[in-house]
């Protein structure tokens, strides 16, 4: 049975599937082992055999009900030719952005260069036959701001120095647009049955400007992936009350929400959308008395709302696996 699916396109209200943003990976001691083994991450995320192992084995553990492929939104940058490498304690770290160069890559020259991850999905499909597979992408001011500022702008952002070349970034995002919805496509078609847009740093965006570099660019993608009849959901981290602008805007089948947002007031203003997440990745470092008030907070709130049990971000690299457990037993429980 396809949860995910019945809960975002039918709007069914009760089973409240459940899956984590991050499940595959870091916190996991199974998947350090292989990390270990594997220094080089995205050569990691281009072998299809352990993307399927990798992929799994949350799954194996957990009853969750859909699984995310485990590959990185680093990867669209790496197929237009910049390099992408991760530094332990670092994060990631870009090469040179050739701007020319990245307009001359061709479809074909991408998905050559990133086939594996197709491969990957296919195997997982081949191994979940019952379970949702999600596919994802970063949206395109993620993937712009990486691909400019070369490491993460968690310190020393300044918006400025990221669009102060407009012709390159209005040409960059044009390109990142169509190479995303190639990346969705090609997802699709090896097996993922829903897609999620990671729009991780949409809240370092300037009111003003989000219309430009978050909700114009996204729209488009979300209604490429609708032609595709496959539901989509979008996670603009960050935007606080412009969760509704988003919403009205770009709508997309389910909205996942950041742990900032007020839960209560966004199911207020709007009564039909799927909504998903929102519990804060911290929580789970925490003792279990106030997990499971949390948990059951975010249950209670959205009962009889088409709800997806998720975090308000990824799972943390700190968290224990049995929380994990500990919480999908919450959410089965739910009446
Ligand atoms: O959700 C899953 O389990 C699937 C796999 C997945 C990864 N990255 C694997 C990964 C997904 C969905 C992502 C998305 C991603 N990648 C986002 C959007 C979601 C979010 O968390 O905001 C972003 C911003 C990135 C970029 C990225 N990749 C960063 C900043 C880092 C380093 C810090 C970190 O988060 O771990 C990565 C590396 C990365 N991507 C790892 C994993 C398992 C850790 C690699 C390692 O072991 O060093």
């Amino acid at each position: 049975m396809n949860k995910l699916k019945d809960c975002i396109v039918n709007k069914n209200t009760s089973n409240t599937p459940v899956w984590f943003m991050r499940q595959a990976g870091r916190y996991l001691p199974e998947f350090q082992k292989i990390r270990k083994e594997n220094p080089d991450f995205i050569k990691l995320c281009l072998n299809s055999d352990l993307v399927k192992e990798i992929t799994i084995q949350p799954l194996d553990r957990f009853d969750l009900d859909a699984a995310i492929i485990f590959s990185d939104i680093l990867i669209i940058p790496y197929g237009l030719g910049q390099k992408v490498e991760f530094k332990k304690g670092f994060g990631p770290e870009l090469g040179k952005l050739d701007i020319q160069q990245i307009l001359n890559v061709s479809d074909n020259d991408f998905i050559s260069k990133v086939e594996p991850v197709y491969e990957g999905i296919s195997k997982v499909k081949k191994k979940i036959k019952n379970k949702d597979l999600i596919g994802f992408v970063g949206a395109p001011w993620t993937l712009l701001l990486y691909m400019v500022n070369r490491k993460s702008p968690k310190k020393n952002f300044n918006f400025n120095d990221i669009s102060k070349d407009e012709s390159l970034v209005n040409k960059l995002l044009n390109k990142l647009e169509n190479i995303i919805c190639l990346h969705i496509k090609k997802q699709i078609e090896a097996g993922a049955n829903v897609i999620q847009i990671f729009d991780s740093w949409a809240g370092l965006l300037p009111g003003k400007e989000l219309r430009k570099y978050c909700f114009m660019p996204t729209f488009k993608i979300v209604e490429y992936v609708k032609s595709l009849k496959v539901p989509v959901i979008c996670f603009p981290r960050g935007i606080a009350k412009k969760y509704t602008d988003f919403i009205e805007i770009v709508k997309p089948d389910c909205i996942s929400i950041d742990y900032e947002l007020d839960p209560n007031w966004i199911k207020t203003k709007f009564k039909r959308i799927p909504i998903q997440g929102g519990l804060d990745p911290k929580t789970l470092l925490g003792d279990r008395t106030k997990v499971k008030k949390e948990v059951e907070k975010y249950l209670d709130i959205f009962s009889g709302h088409p709800y997806v049990f998720n975090l308000g971000h990824g799972v943390l690299p700190e968290t224990k696996p049995d929380i994990i457990k500990y919480i999908v037993d919450l959410v089965r429980q739910k009446k």
